[in-house]
């Protein structure tokens, strides 16, 4: 008989999500779960979490995506594992399920793809462009929600997957940490981090590579969080979730709405 894997799987939905919302990031969890337990591999579990909470309405990512000042949409979506395979698409306009995407970006021969050319090989690959229209959030008030993110452990083998629609009325062409590799995510062998919040300071502070520093340096992830919040004043908004071999923790200095879940499997 084999030894069972440990699973670990943590979903966000932003900084500054309604903690009420936590059904939706839930369900992702199960999503990314079952998932796993069909034979997926981890990136594409920690994908399809991600893909469950564009698919929401509720948050600011796939469907639920902010409008640029123009009143276009444009998205940032990037997954990565512990073995070195990492993809992500930056300002792509207007589709329904950017991480999908970004996942085939990372099995093609770039590593980041943006704008129009994003959306070339997008429509290439089969996806669907959707108008501002058939965008979910309209009328409501999600301004201050940011970014939806997953970060899984399958044993010895971490991911993590992110994607936004960015920041409410930015000029178009503006694009935030999540495509950055060790700004808003980072996975390698002792774990993986997921970041949320404020873009530009999340890119600056080079904030998950950092956190995932604090893994290897042996730091539990419930310090971790609390640490890495630290970094950034309190007016900007920020939140993280983390797992390593030792653990696991989410937090955010916003309302967020965030689960964890485990199994062995
Ligand atoms: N954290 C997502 C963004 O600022 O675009």
């Amino acid at each position: 008989m084999t030894d069972k894997k440990k699973i670990v799987v943590l979903t966000h939905g932003g900084a500054g999500s309604d903690p009420a919302h936590a059904d939706g990031t839930a369900i992702a969890g199960q999503m990314c779960m079952m998932s796993l337990q069909t034979g997926e591999s981890i990136i594409d579990a920690a994908c399809q979490a991600v893909a469950t909470l564009e698919d929401d309405g509720r948050f600011n990512a796939g469907i639920g995506s902010h409008k640029r000042s123009d009143g276009t949409v444009e998205m940032d979506a990037s997954c990565m594992n512990s073995t070195g395979t990492f993809g992500a698409v930056a300002a792509l306009d207007g589709f329904k399920n950017p991480i999908h995407v970004a996942r085939l970006v990372s099995q093609s021969e770039y590593r980041v793809l943006a704008g129009r050319g994003a959306a070339e090989f997008a429509l290439n690959q089969g996806f669907q462009p959707i108008t501002p229209d058939e965008i979910a959030n309209t009328g409501k008030d999600f301004s201050t929600t940011d970014t939806v993110g997953c970060v899984v452990q399958a044993g010895d083998e971490f991911a993590a997957a992110l994607s936004t629609g960015g920041i409410d009325e930015a000029i178009p062409g503006r694009v935030g940490d999540v495509p950055l590799i060790g700004c808003g995510l980072y996975a390698g062998p002792a774990g993986a981090v997921a970041a949320t919040g404020d873009g530009e300071a999340i890119a600056m502070q080079v904030t998950a590579l950092r956190a995932y520093q604090l893994i290897e340096q042996g730091m539990d992830p419930k310090v971790i969080v609390p640490t890495v919040t630290g970094w950034f004043k309190e007016s900007t908004a920020f939140g993280l979730i983390v797992v390593s071999k030792t653990g696991f923790a989410g937090g955010s200095n916003r309302g967020m709405a965030w689960t964890a879940s485990e199994m062995a499997l």
